[in-house]
């Protein structure tokens, strides 16, 4: 999604921006621009449709010591030069923006009228016009963007710039992250600090309603009633170790296959001999999890799927849960129960909806929030009472898979610390307990069994990468695993996929199933094996083509219509991680053999920051 990079110093920063659009590239985009305050003091404009490289290739005789730079995920206009930042207003004044802004159609009406020519379909040109309009009238940059965005509705993280004034950006924000990095008699914009990586250590984070006057030096903060304030200067931990590729073709494929790493770290520290530690989650945690008799979470996507897995745990251990999507949580009115504690769910800690959704909640009478997040410093980490990371390393493939799995391993510890409570158990658990315990140690070891199928699974890709449609099927907890195999699927092959529970298929998909039609089934030896077993039937009996994930045990075998991998025999609580492998690398060999842009697949965004 939208990234934006701003620099002021006493050097060249044509190649720092550029730079720091290559790092945003992650989040998915469409167009790239930059402007800069050129040696001769005027303001050059650059923007392409494309990757970053293209734009670098234009940019080679540019040079200067302030600017700001974009990359665009169109949302109003198609992706096109005109419609790509920075926009400008008078060769004066030059915006970035990230989010939307939700009066611009009445703007652009008054400033048509004023006579300001306009060369985009965005929301954002108005910002440019606005400004630049208030500059006409006699308002230096600082009070012409404060001006503006009090006759803005929506969301915008901005950096401005002008020639009229070469020792300052200024920046905006109200529900669109911003930061600035500082450095040494040098300064930053940025809308995530990856971005900032070999620049600037340090940074501020603006809160919504902050504007800041930003030069070579100096960093001046007023907040939404226009009072200098201070933000807290916080030093980043991000490195450039996890960018790279390894050797390996793909983000994706590294990273699954870093997943045993990732678990391995995400259970680091947290286990102890018989049972899951309290302490590491944090100081307040304890007197969270005593304080929540029921849960309710919140995410999007793939962090969604991951929740709707946990809810079967969280129930089965006698602890009320509730999962819903953000963006439909946003609009309705809840009845909230006395001790239910408002759990989101984010791999970025930054997708809008999840963080509005957090920001509602807040004054709704939840017992407290709780972030299980893989971005140390990301908003919805520093909004949340309690923050439980999943450390999974940097995940930089659009499709996310190693957040998922130590999404879930994470859910599954918090879970067990529930449960104790819920059943008035000791702080050392029982004996299920010890039993899941056990079982999260030696996860990594069965990952790795698991990522062992992957060459099976390349020879089963072959029967997918001509299909235009699949259906994913599975029962119980593994219901929502045959969701997200189906969201892998779709989002970088682009093949249709759908997922039933799989006692849904005579309810209605049943009618779709031929021989054209791959239906894919995870079937983990467990109590609901029999009921899958007589849904595979259905599918058969049809005439359809069935690509089954089984246990070794299950009795399900490979036979003219019927592919099966066998998966070794895995405990119930986390068969649902184990199971996850399979259809993550199904996804990405079947992308392989379509040639698709599988780290960033096409029309979607890393991190999800508009509505
Ligand atoms: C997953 O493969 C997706 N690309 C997407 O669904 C993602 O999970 C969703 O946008 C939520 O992101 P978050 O976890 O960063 O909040």
């Amino acid at each position: 999604m939208c990234g934006i990079i701003g620099a002021i110093a006493n050097r060249d920063i044509t190649s720092v921006l550029i730079d720091g659009l290559k790092r945003l590239e992650y989040r998915g985009y469409d167009s790239a621009g930059l402007a800069v305050i050129d040696s001769d003091g005027e303001l050059d404009l650059r923007r392409s449709v494309g990757r970053v490289v293209a734009l670098e290739k234009i940019c080679s005789d540019i040079h200067g010591h302030l600017g700001i730079a974009h990359t665009r995920w169109a949302t109003h206009g198609r992706p096109a030069e005109n419609n790509a930042h920075p926009h400008t207003s008078s060769h004066q004044v030059a915006v970035v923006h990230n989010g939307i802004i939700e009066n611009h159609e009445s703007l652009r009406q008054s400033q048509k009228e004023m006579g300001f020519p306009f060369s985009s379909e965005t929301d954002t040109e108005v910002i440019v016009h606005q400004i630049d309009h208030h500059m006409q009238n006699g308002a230096d940059l600082l009070c012409a963007v404060q001006n503006t965005v009090d006759e803005l509705n929506g969301a915008y993280g901005l950096g401005v710039v002008s020639k009229q004034d070469t020792s300052r950006i200024i920046a905006a924000r109200n529900g669109s992250p911003l930061l600035i990095g500082l450095g040494e008699d040098e300064n930053f914009i940025a809308s995530d600090m990856s971005a900032l990586i070999p620049v600037a250590k340090q940074y501020m984070v603006l809160e919504d309603g902050d504007i800041a006057d930003v030069t070579g030096t100096t960093v001046d903060i007023y907040d939404r009633d226009r009072k200098p304030v201070q933000r807290k200067v916080l030093v980043s931990s991000l490195s450039d170790d996890e960018t790279s590729l390894d050797g390996y073709a793909h983000f994706m494929k590294k990273e699954i296959h870093e997943q045993t790493r990732a678990i391995t770290e995400t259970l680091e520290g947290r286990l102890g001999a018989n049972s899951v530690l309290e302490i590491p989650f944090g100081e307040n945690a304890k007197e969270i999890f005593d304080a929540a008799r029921e849960i309710k979470i919140i995410a999007c996507g793939t962090s969604y799927n991951a929740a709707c897995v946990a809810r079967y745990w969280f129930e089965e251990f006698g602890i009320r849960c509730d999962v819903e999507i953000a963006s439909e949580y946003r609009y309705r009115k809840h009845v909230v129960n006395d001790g239910t504690l408002f759990v989101t769910i984010s791999q970025s800690g930054e997708t809008l909806d999840t963080m509005a959704a957090l920001e509602m909640a807040k004054g709704l009478g939840y017992s407290n929030t709780l972030c299980i997040c893989n971005a140390p410093e990301s908003s919805l980490a520093r909004a949340s009472d309690l923050t439980i990371f999943t450390h999974a390393g940097r995940e930089i493939g659009v499709a996310s898979t190693k957040a998922f799995t130590t999404q879930l391993v994470t859910l599954l510890m918090l879970a067990i610390c529930l449960r104790r409570r819920a059943l008035n158990l000791s702080a050392e658990g029982d004996k299920i307990e010890h039993e899941i315990v056990l079982e999260l140690r030696s996860l990594p070891s069965q990952i790795e069994h698991a990522l062992g199928l992957e060459d099976d699974i390349i020879a089963m890709s072959k029967h997918f990468a001509d299909r235009q449609h699949t259906l994913f099927l599975g029962r119980g907890a593994h219901y929502p695993i045959a969701v997200e195999g189906a969201l892998k699927l779709k989002e970088i092959s682009y093949i249709h996929a759908e997922a039933y529970a799989a006692g849904e298929l005579k309810h209605g998909p049943l009618a779709l199933v031929d021989a054209d039609m791959p239906v894919v089934a995870v079937a983990p030896n467990n109590e609901l094996l029999g009921k899958l077993k007589s849904n595979l039937e259905e599918v058969r009996a049809r005439g359809g083509r069935l690509f089954v994930f089984a246990d070794i045990d299950s009795g399900i075998h490979s036979d003219d219509d019927t592919h099966v991998l066998h998966v070794a025999p895995v405990n119930n609580y986390i068969a649902p991680i184990i199971y996850t492998i399979p259809l993550q690398l199904l996804s990405y060999h079947v992308a392989l053999l379509k040639g698709t842009d599988i780290d960033k697949p096409r029309n979607l965004a890393k991190s999800v920051t508009v509505e």
